[in-house]
This record gives C-alpha cells, structure tokens and sequence, in this order.
C-alpha cells in the first residue's frame, strides 16, 4: 500500500530546505474558537540547497495576512501548503493566521483539553499551528510571546518578561518545530529545584489541575533522579534555568519532550499510592526519565528527517531501561522489557505491519511511532554495546555528543561515530536498520575428544516488500555449565555473522549444558528443542538471571502447547519446577513474580501459528485457566505461605523491594482465587490501602467472574478521578469472558462515562477488548465488528489514535478461514469510509495487503 499511495514519501527523496531560519518569533492571541498566531521568520538562503521553490506547510490555518520585509506579498496555496516568491537573500517573512484550538478533535497542533490550552507538535503538527518549514532539519531560536486572559503561560527555554495577561519565552538553543510547546490555563505548580553537576540552579515544575497537586511528588523525585543520573552515567547536563513538566488529560500518546516544557499525558506523570499501581509508579518514572533523556537524545542532537526516529527514540529508550535498570533491578527489567518486545514487536515484526528499524517509506509519519522503531531500536543499540564494550560504547557517545551537538543527523552519523571511535567496521551491523523480520537462530551441539561444537544458524523470513534477507550480526552471549551446575565456562559473546558458523570450546570432559542468549543479547527467536530436563536444569541452575527464566518460559509454553494440541495433563515435572521456584528465598520476590506468570494467550496463538497450527483462541484460553488451576491446586501450600508471608510492613512506597513483594504476593493471590472462591481477594478489596493491592484483588474476582459488588463499589468510590476510572473499564474489557465479552463491551460503550473522544478512554474500552483474546475472537465476529464501527466513528475526530488502534487486527492471518473472512469484511468497510484519514488508510492498506 504505501508504495502505490500518491503521498508516499522516500527516504532517498531527501533534499535540504531551500533556506535556513535564523530566527522565529511567535505571538499568541489566544481565544477559544479564534486564536490569532503572528509569526516573524528571518529566512535566509541555504548554501547546501541546490535552490527550489520556497515552500512553507500549512494546514487548516486561516491566512489573515502575510508579509515579505514589511510588504504584503501575493501567496499560492499548494498541496499541504504555500509557495510564494521570495527575494534572494535574507528575508523577513511576517503572517497573521487564525485557527481554533477549542475544535482541534486530533490533539494535533494547539488544542484544548479540559478548558487549557496546549499543544502536540511531533511530528507535524506545528504547521497546524502557523505556516513553517515543518521539518526537523530546520532549526531556529524561538521567542514567542504568549496573550491571553490566564494565569499560567508557558512556552519553551526560559521566561522574560510577564505581566497581567501575557508573558514573553526565549529558547536560545537551535530547534526544530516539532519540540515548540505552549501551554495556557489555570494550574497549579508543583515546585522543586535541582543544582546541577557544574553548579546551576534548574528551577523544576510539574503543572496539574489544582485537584491533582497531590500526586506530582513522585514525578519530581523521578525527574530529580534522571537529571543526576544523566550526568553521572552520560556526563549530560540539563541547559536551561528552568524545566517544566505538563499534565494534560487528552493526549495521544504517553508524553512529548518539548523543550524545557515536556507534556505528558497525565497517567504517565500523576500518581499517588491510592490511585496509582505499582506498575503505574515504574512506567511513569521511565517515561519522566526518557522525556528528559531526550534534552539530549533528541533535542541537543536531532533528526536530519523522519525516517531517522530511531536515532532519538531508539537510543533515548535504551537510555531509559538503563536507567530504571539502575534505580531497580537490572535481571527484573530485562525480563520484563523481553516480554513487552516479544509482545508488541515481534507480533508487529511477524505480520503485514513489519518494517525496519529505519523505514525507507511512510505515508504518515505518526503511524511508524511503533515497536519496532522505539523497542527493537533500543534493541540495536543494545547489541552495539555487546559488541563494542563498555568502554568503546562510552567512547562512541562522547564522540557522538561532541562531533553532532546541535546537529539534524542520520543513522550513518550515529555509525560513523561508532567505528571512528572503536575502530570497529560497522557496514554489515548496518542491516539491522534495513531488514526488517524477526531474525531465527538455531542451534546445534556436537562433543567430540573433549572439544564442543556449537553451530550457529541464522534466517530472517520474508517481510512485506523484502523477499530475500542478508545475514546480520548477532551478538550470540553463551555460557557454559557442567552437569553439577558449576559454571565451566562464565558468559562470552560469540559473533555470529554468516549464515551457518562453528564455534568451538576445548578441554571440555562432560557434555555441558548451554545456556545461550543470555541476557537476552539480541532481538532473534531461537530454534531449539531442548529437552525439558534440561530447561528445568537451567531453571534451576543457570547463573544468568535472564536465562533461568526464560528456561521456565520456554517449559510453560511446551506444557501448554502440548496441553492445546494434544489435550495433555499439566506436566508434574514442570508444577514441581515452578513450586521450587516460588519458594526459592534466595531469588528476588520480583522474579520470582515474574516466573509464575504464564505465557500470554497471544504469544501462545503466535507460536501455534509459526508451527503451522491454526490457533483456537477459546481453546488455548482454556488451556491457560486449566494450568492455573493445576498450579494453584499442586502448590496451594507455597502460594498461600506467599500470601500470608509477602505482606509489606509500613505504609506504602513505591520502591522497587516493596513493589516486588506485592508483586509476587499478587501472582499468588491471582492463582489462590481460583481455588478460594475468591476468600482471599475479597477481604484484600475491602482493607487495600493502595491501587495495587485493590486493583490486584479486583482483576483475581474478574478472573474468577465473581466482581460484581466489587466492581460497582470500585465505580462508586472512584468516579471522580479519571485515571482511576480508566481501569475500571480496561479492567473489565479486556477480563470479560469470552461468551460474555461483546455484551460487556456493548454496556461499557453505552456508560455515561464511556468519554469516547478521550484517547486513554477510548483504549481502556476498546484496546481492552482487542487484548481480550478470547473474548475479541468470539466466533460470532460480533466483536470484530465493535471494533470496527468505533474506529470509523473515531477516525474524522482523531485520525491518530483510531490509525494506531487498527493494529488489533494484524495478526489476522493467524486465524481459521471463518474468522479471517469477518476480519476482511471489517478491513475492507473501514477502508471503504468516505473521507477516511491519511493515518488509517495507510495502515487498513498494509494490514490487507
Ligand atoms: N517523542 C515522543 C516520545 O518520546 C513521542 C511523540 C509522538 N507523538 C506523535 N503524535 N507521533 O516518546
Ligand atoms: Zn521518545
């Protein structure tokens, strides 16, 4: 689709803006439904352009006047926007436009969510804003001057000037359009300061609603940990006097790294312990961390175009799981990154929908803000690391931060960097950023005369547009171990970088047992059969953290598909495995958290179908329930000790010991509850002092479909706060049985408090139903067709949103002809909507393709 759409645009099309700005000032008359934006842009030739016509975009703006040195100048509307003729040199060029942020529906450009205004320019929403080269390789100092009947303006770098009604912002650092900000309304500051390395003060605010100020002391604790963090481990200081953070209640995504005025979606930034879950504190503390990590990831050092997002988002995410890394723990948030790359990227990476790390193509850009950009572009990162070391890394992104800053740069910049400081040649790494698909490595062992031999193979499989891959780079970390569990040889990387090598290992008198991709060093699906006694071996003894998990993940998933497919028992072997585990107090409770999670139902439905089985979702839910309830019935005992034993003396703190014990506390609760007749999770709803414990007892009885007083007393007693009734209604969605999940989602859809045109709303409901798996592939389609109708509704109000949405269908290939024709039918009347959006019309066409 996207190469047979008129308004596809190529990576090989770049050319640089025919000028340069050298300077921007902005003023804001702000009015609900008629804001007026005067722009003054010095516009001057650029030496590296071959000429062109001068081109600014626009859209949706209304033209009241426009300027050239002070004359009024005749423009021509183009496409997505103006041309006009221009002198040939310098220039001022001076415009007045109106636009209504009261009925921007897209929270795109400047818009108003609960009566305050602000604003989402990446990727190209700035030129909703005012006529502009909207292109992150255009960079300019911004001074804007903000007007309105307010108490709170704000903009980008630092405040000047203010006064009754208005207040004037410099940002003296070079930048794009994309990272422009402002924000207008009445909110209340959350106050801080933090001094940094060299001895500047940063004054620091979170701006709330004023009933939110209670819950901005852990955002700021998070944001005063980054900043220190970021000088200690990157020498990376913050630039400003001063750095503001936003909570906005509409938002497209999770947050926005504007300079020194980053806008965050307000559930990932507000959080107390009675609206806020354990897993809501760690996902708001990474994501404040990689909004600021980005002041340099980013905004010091930017993209040269779009197609280079995973320069900044790539590296600011790796950057990010460094961090929370550090702060918690460093085995825990691997695994638990694995699970979500596994989830969203591999299921992207596997299906229509896959694309490089760097894209050679779009049609909108804000569909390709996906998996495969942000998480396997940390991924790539991750493994230039690996091969690099420690200390070439270091000296790569010193290289990087020196040669680059203040610079629009490419992934080849970001490479050269590498190989200059490393000396390392980097062209055949470069594939990673090309090929898309998830690469399969296989393995095969050999022990002869004391010498091991491991073979190592590599394929990537087809990807749409790309029929033939080359073999990459994977940096393959192995470890031995002797068959007593002692370490015979400690972890080393092996570069596997053909398509079939050996790899030898001398003077080795047993078999050993191999442990391989520890730490999980590279985005690949390994092909392996191994013996489950030699899974449940590693289980037991690998000194890789990453791997002793993973061996109990991969015997979870051998269980149950054997449980699927051949209606086995529940394996003992494995019950016992996983009851020693539970018990084991030397391992970590949050691991230990994580190793009694089972392997999700759309994982199992993904590894069915790669064995060329088509998956019955009904069947595999069962399958899963069934396991649990063996789990539950083989290790009552160790569950129910957990559960008396993991309580958390004190009030509550979200650190990451106390998280991991409720953590693991909960697991047990979860397994307890289906053989309790909920006893346990009742009481624990009626005395929880925190969202994750009444949370955690709320989702066990929805488990169990026993919630139902709960859940009115939940809706009750949370009405008023938006967050919180968020869950209510992703809860039940995505919980819902199958038999009952169209009703349920019907009724959720009619609530008076089913605001539909609030993203987070709108996900809870209808994302959760499409997580439902089960329950969204209800054999009569019924839900499909939900789905459907709700993105065609919400396409002309928030194209973005509804676009991002349509990926609950693209693993629709998996499924029986029956349910593949329904989807089709839902594809094809979604795309076959009058006036459908750019967004989802690119993403409908790949997905049918
Ligand atoms: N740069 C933001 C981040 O780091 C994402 C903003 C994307 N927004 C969008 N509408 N495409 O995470
Ligand atoms: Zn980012």
């Amino acid at each position: 689709m996207p190469d047979s759409d008129p308004r596809t645009i190529y990576l090989a099309d770049y050319t640089p803006f025919t000028h340069v700005v050298e300077q921007v000032e902005l003023t804001f008359r702000l009015a609900p439904a008629t804001t007026r934006v005067l722009s003054k842009i010095t516009f001057a030739p650029n030496p590296e352009s071959d000429g062109g016509t001068f081109f600014l975009h626009g859209e949706a703006l209304k033209l009241i006047s426009a300027r050239i040195d002070g004359a009024a100048v005749e423009v021509r509307p183009v496409e997505g926007g103006l041309t006009c003729d221009v002198p040939s040199g310098r220039f001022v060029w001076e415009a007045e436009v109106e636009i209504s942020p009261e009925s921007n529906t897209a929270l795109e450009g400047l818009y108003m969510s609960n009566g305050m205004y602000c604003t989402q320019c990446e990727a190209e929403g700035f030129r909703k804003i005012t006529y502009y080269p909207d292109r992150p390789d255009v960079m300019a100092p911004f001074k804007v001057r903000i007007e309105g009947d307010l108490p709170v303006l704000l903009s980008n770098g630092n405040p000047v000037a203010q006064g009754e009604g208005w207040a004037e912002w410099v940002d003296p650092w070079p930048k794009p359009a994309y990272l422009f900000a402002l924000v207008a309304g009445e909110l209340v500051n959350h106050l801080d300061s933090f001094t940094t390395a060299s001895g500047k003060q940063v004054e620091l605010n979170i701006w709330v609603r004023p009933g939110d100020k209670d819950k901005c002391a852990f955002g700021m604790d998070a944001l005063k940990r980054s900043m220190a963090w970021d000088e200690q481990v990157y020498g990376r200081e913050y630039d400003l006097d001063i750095f503001n953070i936003v909570a906005v209640d509409d938002f497209n995504m999770g947050a926005m790294e504007n300079k020194g005025l980053n806008i965050f979606n307000s559930s990932a930034v507000l959080a107390s312990p009675e609206t806020a879950t354990d897993a809501n504190f760690e996902r708001i503390e990474g994501i404040i961390a990689h909004e600021y990590f980005h002041n340099w990831t980013g905004n010091r050092i930017t993209c040269r175009d779009w197609f280079q997002l995973c320069l900044k988002e790539g590296l600011t995410v790796f950057r990010d799981q460094q961090f929370t890394g550090d702060m918690r723990s460093h085995p825990v948030k691997r695994i638990s990154d694995v699970l979500e790359l596994r989830a969203r990227q591999f299921r992207e990476d596997n299906g229509p929908l896959a694309h490089p790390v760097r894209p050679e193509s779009f049609v909108e850009i804000n569909n390709f803000y996906t998996a495969t950009v942000y998480e396997k572009g940390a991924e790539v990162i991750g493994m230039l690391k690996t091969l690099v070391g420690d200390t070439g890394y270091k000296a790569a992104l010193d290289l990087y931060f020196e040669r680059h800053d203040g610079d629009a740069a490419t992934i080849e910049d970001w490479l050269k960097v590498f190989e200059d400081a490393t000396g390392r040649d980097l062209s055949q790494f470069k594939r990673w950023y090309s090929q898309a698909g998830t690469p399969r490595v296989g393995v095969e062992e050999a022990l002869s005369d004391g010498t091991y031999t491991l073979t190592l193979t590599q394929a990537t499989p087809a990807t749409p547009g790309q029929e033939v891959a080359e073999p990459l780079v994977i940096p393959v970390a192995v470890g031995l171990l002797s068959p007593n569990g002692d370490e015979v040889v400690p972890t080393q990387v092996l570069e596997l970088t053909e398509t079939r090598q050996e790899f030898t290992f001398e003077g080795l008198g047993a078999k050993p047992v191999l442990s391989i991709l520890r730490n999980f060093s590279a985005p690949v699906i390994l092909e392996r059969d191994s013996p489950n006694a030699e899974r449940a071996f590693l289980l037991a003894h690998d000194t890789d953290p990453f791997n002793r998990w993973e061996a109990g993940r991969a015997l979870a998933k051998d269980v149950l598909v054997r449980m699927i497919t051949e209606d086995a028992a529940p394996a003992p072997d494995y019950l016992s495995a996983l009851n020693t585990v539970a018990r084991d107090e030397t391992l970590d409770p949050a691991f230990r958290a994580l190793a009694l999670g089972l392997p999700s139902q759309d994982d199992l439905a993904q590894t069915l179908f790669e064995a060329r089985r088509t998956p019955d979702p009904l069947a595999i839910r069962r399958s899963v329930r069934a396991l649990s309830r063996a789990i539950a019935e083989h290790s009552g005992e160790t569950l129910s000790d957990l559960y008396d034993d993991m309580i958390v003396p004190g009030p509550y703190s979200p650190d990451a010991e106390a998280a991991g014990q409720r953590a693991l506390r909960g697991a047990a609760l979860g397994y307890l509850t289906l053989v309790d007749d909920g006893t346990r999770a009742r009481a624990q709803f009626e005395t929880a002092d925190n969202m994750t414990e009444q949370l955690g007892a709320l989702a066990a009885l929805l488990n169990i479909d026993a919630a139902e007083s709960e859940l009115a007393r939940f809706r009750a007693q949370w009405q008023g706060d938006r967050l919180v009734m968020d869950k209510w209604f992703g809860l039940q969605a995505s919980m819902a049985p199958p038999d009952q999940a169209a009703e349920r989602a019907q009724c959720l859809t009619e609530d008076s408090d089913f605001d539909w045109k609030n993203p987070n709303r709108f996900r809870a409901v209808i994302g959760g139903l499409a997580m439902n798996a089960a329950g969204f592939h209800a054999p009569t389609g019924a839900n499909y067709r939900l789905v459907g109708d709700w993105l065609i509704r919400l396409d002309p109000v928030n194209p973005q949103t509804t676009a991002r949405m349509t990926t609950a269908f693209q693993t629709w290939r998996r499924y029986d002809a029956d349910r593949q024709g329904m989807i089709r039918e839902v594809l094809e009347k979604i795309a076959a909507t009058e006036g459908l959006s750019r967004d989802t019309t690119e993403m409908v066409g790949r997905i049918l393709a």
